[in-house]
């Protein structure tokens, strides 16, 4: 086991992540602790004291071993986002494990199949835990990865206080049905704040706010867009202004060119999240971007059965007989029957129909999934789809991971509030 642990306190003083741990073996202590985040002393909950958590790095082909020490006076549960693991690692209650009790522990072993950028969160009153800060990066490298002078990861969080500078958790029912809550202190938490004019960096940038979207525009950078949520693309494209839902991650690879500030202009916004400066300088890189090689991820056969998923409710939504505020197809909150059932390696269409007025990024467990375009062409592979207002999105998956797996809106809010379902696979 091999730590490699800077000065935590003082990096996050600076509003820096917490330096990253290569190790095949982890422990995840969540505990209630007082800390000094984007530059304010709040009480969070805090992975191993630091918000966001210790970057987990792994190689492709290993098996992390992570022990998760519940140091909460609540239940507790990690779940890893994108990483297509065995479904009783998954992380989720009552689908596949039972929460863990304060004082307790449960050891995960994930098999790491995939190369990429993920995360890890609470998966327990999700909406309220990670809010207070329970979420951290979770990278795997490639067993060859791009040259680059620095890997940099961005975690992009946002926090809703009050006047008196502490978290407002006054139950505002109207947030509820609209947006989500969406803090109104916004930051970019960038694991290294400093390089030089000609270094090539790899990005990652990571949302794991808990409703808030973002449209990152990054500048000070020439390169390419080389990955979503964890998937490598096929061919790399120029680097735009990049939207990410709650969930969602964008890998970069770039070199620098000047200061590089890390903006949200997401819905008329124009904030500057945070910085990475730069201090000397070096020649210019010549070499092309390189593209990733690809996951193993099976292929789409070509038939498939066909499920549809009406998201329903909210301010101004359509009607809806689900008990919550959201729903799915008629029901709020984790129905007794899945949304459908796959034989195992089965291709399955699964049609997003957004009937309400807010966007909603829908986020499947276990499997990425292809977007469709308008006219039926594959998309990138992602975990998590966001749909705007009004909009309709078919998304193929090869459900070729046996167990129960969670399908729903990744705006914590809305999930919390009915918009969740699961799909079982056979
Ligand atoms: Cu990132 Cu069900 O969660
Ligand atoms: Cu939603």
């Amino acid at each position: 086991m091999l730590f490699t642990r800077r000065n935590v306190m003082s990096l996050m003083a600076a509003g820096l992540a917490a330096p990253g741990w290569a190790a095949s073996a982890v422990t995840l202590r969540p505990q209630a602790q007082t800390l000094n985040v984007a530059g304010r002393t709040l009480p969070m909950l805090a992975f191993n004291g630091s918000v966001p958590g210790p970057e987990l790095r792994f190689r492709q082909g290993d098996t992390g071993h992570i022990t998760l020490d519940n140091g909460l006076d609540d239940g507790a549960l990690v779940h890893w986002h994108g990483l297509r693991v065995p479904n009783r690692m998954d992380g989720v209650n009552v689908l596949v494990q039972d929460v863990v009790v304060p004082g307790e522990r449960f050891d995960y072993t994930l098999p790491l199949r995939d190369a990429g950028t993920f995360w890890y969160h609470s998966h327990y009153l999700s909406y309220e835990q990670v809010s207070l800060g329970l979420f951290g990066a979770f990278i795997v490298e490639e067993p060859d990865p791009p040259a680059v002078d620095h890997d940099i990861t961005v975690q992009l969080f946002d926090m809703l206080l009050g006047a008196d500078g502490q978290h407002d958790d006054s139950f505002d029912p109207a947030r509820f049905a609209t947006a989500g809550s969406l803090g109104n202190v916004k930051s970019a938490f960038p694991s290294r704040d400093k390089v030089r004019i000609g270094d090539r960096v790899r990005l990652r940038l990571i949302n794991p706010s808990i409703d808030r979207i973002y449209a990152v525009d990054l500048s000070g950078l020439r390169g390419k867009v080389v990955a979503l949520d964890g998937m490598p693309l096929a061919t790399p494209r120029d680097l735009q202004t990049e939207v990410l839902a709650p969930g969602q991650r964008y890998d970069v690879i770039a070199d620098v060119t000047g200061p590089v500030a890390i903006r949200d202009t997401y819905d008329g916004a124009d904030d500057i999240l945070g910085e990475i400066w730069t201090e000397g300088q070096r020649p210019i890189a010549t070499s092309p971007i390189p593209s990733l090689p690809a996951n193993p991820v099976a292929q789409p056969g070509k038939s498939y059965q066909t499920v549809s998923l009406i998201l329903q409710g909210g301010a101004g939504g359509a009607e809806h007989r689900g008990t919550g505020t959201w729903a799915l197809n008629d029901i709020s909150g984790l129905p007794r029957q899945p949304l459908l059932r796959a034989r195992r390696g089965e291709t399955v269409r699964i049609e997003l129909v957004n009937r309400t007025a807010f966007p909603h990024g829908m986020h499947l467990h276990g499997h990425h999934f292809h977007e469709l375009d308008a006219t039926g062409e594959l998309g990138p592979l992602r975990d998590t789809a966001l749909l705007n207002a009004g909009e309709t999105r078919a998304v193929i998956a090869v459900f070729d991971n046996p167990g129960r797996w969670m399908l729903h809106c990744h705006m914590l809010s809305h999930q919390a509030d009915g918009m969740a379902t699961w799909c079982e696979v056979i």
